[in-house]
């Protein structure tokens, strides 16, 4: 056939040439914004190297693109076979960027939805989803001229948009002609400062469990209570890394691994954004300490940012996040919210986000420094923007269009999602004076939402210990649960002043006796400060292991004062099992100033063991503690570590105590045997280096020989696993052209592309290599292992010695066996070139180790790759 005739045949194929360019050209990330606009191709043939090509000029009708098609857009060339059409772009110019590859349908490995509505199923994690036309149809009704344009708003109105006030949320954006304005409202757990709304377990307990179809299915809860609330912009997840074991709000958070926040980060945004609030993925970037983190700089190399703690932003990117929130710290000396590089060469260029940066309550600190470098919307006020930024404007100080992309950005992102529609609920809340009759509708919207913090609950328990078979309880005589009974008040300067009794509910005025969690007097389910919730009951171990042992007729006992050693090992002496509860709070704004169990807590538990040979602790804490005091305790028989649970802490506790669920929870950082084993501590200096570079939690002590207590990925069940057949097999889907020249480049360990949405691209996300391996129940109950997958790169890459990219949670009766795939992308396997600005294969044998932890591997293999 003619080249002529193939093309025809080729654009009769695909029956809408416009289509085909447009999806051509999004694989090469640029978009034809204005199809309608474009009314004819002109077609040339042309020979290049070894294959045909043709040249495709665009010829449009409107200004805009007339204009770049004789500017820009001059050719493309298009190489078809019988079954495809792969056309490559061969220039740039006016076309927008696009954060995520085209889905065209015929791609495997890509989730052609288009919309955040319906994101992929969370059974196939490899799935890349595609949100570029659902992004491009948003900034299309943005910008349309139409009803709502920003075409068509003043200088006033746009800058409006962008400045922050405080209403009836914790933040609002002003309104334009036809746009309400946004309601931005935290937390990460939960609706924030409302009523009759659930508090979800924290974020490092969603981690704790590595499922994947928990932490979405608590995104989707978390997502449907706020826009039944009528929020927005839900202000979460929280994915700062516990790179200091003391960081005061690890717990909002998903862990010290980039590669597991980053996949909670994922999951967490499609669920939210599946129920049609938009997510705000936060903080953006080197957050992660508390100690003068409004003036401290976290001084970050480039390679480390990138593969540590950009992480998570990325997959916040890839996930559609339509917000995203920076932090009050400053970067290499700049404050993030003014940070040119992060923001819009990292964040919007590299990655290719498409939402609006928010900055984080009170992080802006300039005008048109800030809005030069690429944030969009300042909060709660505006001090630096309003006014401030609409004379900037004047005075030439801000491009007008740096105005109009800011103003296109939050109408994009409230387009996105849909929240245009009539029926998205108005606010029904007032955050600041919820007794307000008139402004208070008290919505319920906890649904039955209690089920799903239950199971999150005892799914996200660890099990650290169990000697002779001291758990689950088997129909003991008699229990006595053991805890502290000290209220704190919520002015405590430091987070060990806190306290209340960890067993029991709390002594005074209930679950919300301080507000925001700013205190604890009673069972811990949740940190301090913004990432918090009101709560609507709280089930404390207490009530919840009295009403399971009466099953058995059990006789319970309790003793709540653990100023009194003496007292609890006399109450210890003589039961069946004694368990005792430990607990560490903190709050954001403070670091922990030690990781210790508040309260003597270790004394504690070193009285009752003295005389109870059958002592079980359990504990609550907001991260790491040291447990070196007892853990080697003969009589200690049992540990669980049970996190920030929520309102069903006892009830999900008394499910793993009994069995009624066998634990499957695995640390998300390392216990060490103490604080100075761990990379870094937190610093009082005003310039933080994060000198520990990739080496963070677990990848330090493997890096330097250091034995931790419990390591990352840790985790004991009731029941016993082993792994075998592992095999390995090369993914080859029949990718086009140009992404297979861009694979083999890859292979050969050549720098990749560099431009927008580079580091999402499709060729690099999609698997590449599928792992795989049989995992069995060899005990006798049921239980479910989290395989996890570490990658080992050769010395030589300067990585740390493996990092995990992959998990899965296998459910498995006894005796079963099931086979687990886990796909590895090319960028799972990159490094970031700090000299290429590109993420490339390292040289040398890329090795996988399967396991149970991050240190107990079962099956190593090698990649062929
Ligand atoms: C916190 C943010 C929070 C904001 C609004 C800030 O102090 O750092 O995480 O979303 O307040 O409450």
């Amino acid at each position: 056939m003619s080249m002529m005739g193939w093309f025809s045949d080729a654009l009769a194929r695909v029956r809408n040439p416009i289509k085909a360019l447009q999806s051509c050209c999004s694989q090469h990330h640029y978009r034809i914004q204005n199809d309608a606009s474009v009314s004819s191709f002109v077609v040339s043939r042309r020979k290049r190297q070894n294959a045909d090509s043709t040249s495709v000029s665009v010829v449009s009708s409107s200004t805009s693109l007339a204009s770049v098609s004789s500017t820009v857009v001059t050719t493309s060339s298009v190489a078809t076979n019988t079954s495809s059409l792969a056309v490559s772009v061969s220039a740039t110019g006016s076309f927008v960027p696009i954060p995520t590859p085209s889905s065209g349908p015929a791609i495997p490995g890509v989730f052609p939805a288009t919309s955040p509505k319906t994101p992929p199923p969370v059974e196939s994690p490899g799935l890349v989803p595609d949100f570029a036309d659902a992004w491009a149809s948003a900034y299309k009704k943005a910008t349309a001229k139409a009803s709502l344009i920003v075409a068509s708003l003043t200088l006033e109105e746009k800058v409006n948009i962008s400045s922050g006030t405080t209403e009836r949320c914790i933040g609002n954006t002003g309104t334009a002609r036809g746009f309400p304005g946004l309601c931005l409202e935290d937390s990460p757990l939960g609706v924030r400062l409302v009523d009759f709304a659930t508090v979800f377990p924290a974020g490092i307990n969603a981690a704790a469990t590595f499922k994947r179809s928990l932490i979405r299915a608590r995104g989707l809860a978390m997502g449907q209570e706020h826009v039944g609330k009528g929020v927005n912009v839900a202000l979460g997840p929280m994915m700062n890394l516990g790179r200091v074991a003391e960081g005061g709000r690890n717990w909002e958070g998903f862990g010290a691994d980039p590669y597991l926040a980053g996949e909670a980060a994922y999951e967490t945004i499609l669920g939210m954004q599946q129920a049609g609030v938009q997510a705000c993925a936060k903080h953006f970037i080197d957050n992660e300490q508390e100690t003068n983190r409004m003036t401290e700089s976290s001084d970050v190399d480039d390679r480390t940012q990138h593969e540590v703690y950009a992480l998570p932003f990325l997959r916040s990117v890839m996930a559609g996040t339509a917000s995203v929130m920076c932090s009050y710290n400053k970067l290499n000396g700049t404050y993030a919210c003014e940070d040119a590089h992060s923001l819009t060469r990292i964040l919007k260029t590299e990655l290719g986000f498409r939402g609006f940066v928010v900055s984080d309550w009170g992080a802006t600190h300039s005008t048109a420094q800030a809005a030069n470098a690429g944030l969009d919307v300042e909060m709660p006020d505006s001090r630096f923007f309003g006014q401030t930024l609409v004379a900037a404007v004047e005075a030439g100080a801000v491009p007008e269009a740096r105005i109009d992309d800011m103003a296109t950005r939050v109408l994009a992102a409230w387009y996105f999602l849909g929240q245009d529609s009539p029926a998205y609920p108005p606010v029904s809340f007032d955050a600041r004076d919820p007794l307000n009759e008139e402004l208070n509708a008290h919505v319920d919207v906890q649904a039955d939402h209690d089920a799903l913090v239950r199971e999150i609950g005892k799914a996200s328990v660890v099990l650290l210990k169990n000697a002779r078979g001291a758990l689950p309880l088997k129909r003991p005589r008699s229990i006595v649960v053991i805890g502290e009974r000290v209220p704190c008040r919520a002015t405590v300067a430091r987070a060990d002043d806190g306290g209340g009794s960890d067993a029991a509910p709390a002594r005074v005025a209930g679950p919300n006796e301080f507000a925001n969690g700013g205190g604890v007097d009673g069972i811990l389910a949740m940190g301090g400060g913004s990432g918090t919730a009101n709560f609507t009951y709280l089930i404390s171990p207490y009530e919840a292991l009295q009403r399971r042992a009466r099953q058995d007729r059990t006789s319970f006992f309790w003793f709540f004062d653990d100023a009194n050693p003496r007292g609890a090992a006399v109450a210890g002496r003589g039961k069946s099992a004694a368990l005792v509860f430990l607990q560490s709070w903190s709050r954001e704004g403070a670091d922990r100033p030690n990781i210790t169990a508040l309260h003597a807590g270790d004394a504690l538990v070193q009285a009752v063991a003295s005389t109870n040979p059958n002592t079980i602790v359990v504990v609550h804490s907001v991260g790491p503690l040291v447990v070196e005091p007892w853990i080697e305790h003969p009589n200690v028989t049992a540990v669980l570590w049970a996190g920030l649970s929520g309102p069903e802490t006892g009830n999900a506790l008394a499910d793993v105590v009994y069995g009624d669920y066998n634990p499957s929870g695995r640390l998300p950082y390392t216990i060490a045997r103490a604080l100075a084993n761990y990379p870094a501590q937190v610093s009082t200096s005003l310039d933080i280096p994060y000198s520990e570079g990739l080496n963070v939690d677990y990848r330090h002590f493997d890096a330097t020989g250091i034995e931790p207590r419990f390591e990352f990925g840790f985790g004991l069940s009731y029941t016993s696993f082993a792994y075998g057949a592992l095999s390995i097999r090369d993914v080859r889907p029949l990718a086009p052209e140009n992404d297979r020249q861009l694979e083999e480049s890859w292979a050969a360990g050549v720098r990749g592309p560099m431009g927008p949405g580079s580091s999402t691209a499709l060729w690099l996300h999609r698997a590449a290599v599928e792992v795989s391996f049989e995992v069995t129940n060899t005990g006798s109950v049921h239980g479910t292992e989290i395989a996890q997958l570490y990658v080992r790169h050769a010395p030589s890459s300067g990585e740390p010695p493996s990092v995990l990219k992959g998990f899965a949670d296998v459910a498995l009766a006894p005796g079963r066996s099931k086979r687990v795939s886990i796909g590895l992308s090319r960028f799972d396997l990159s490094v970031w070139d700090a000299v290429s600005q590109t993420w490339v294969r390292p040289a040398g044998t890329i090795g996988v180790a399967i396991g149970a932890s991050s240190r107990d591997f079962r099956l190593n293999g090698t990649l062929d790759i």
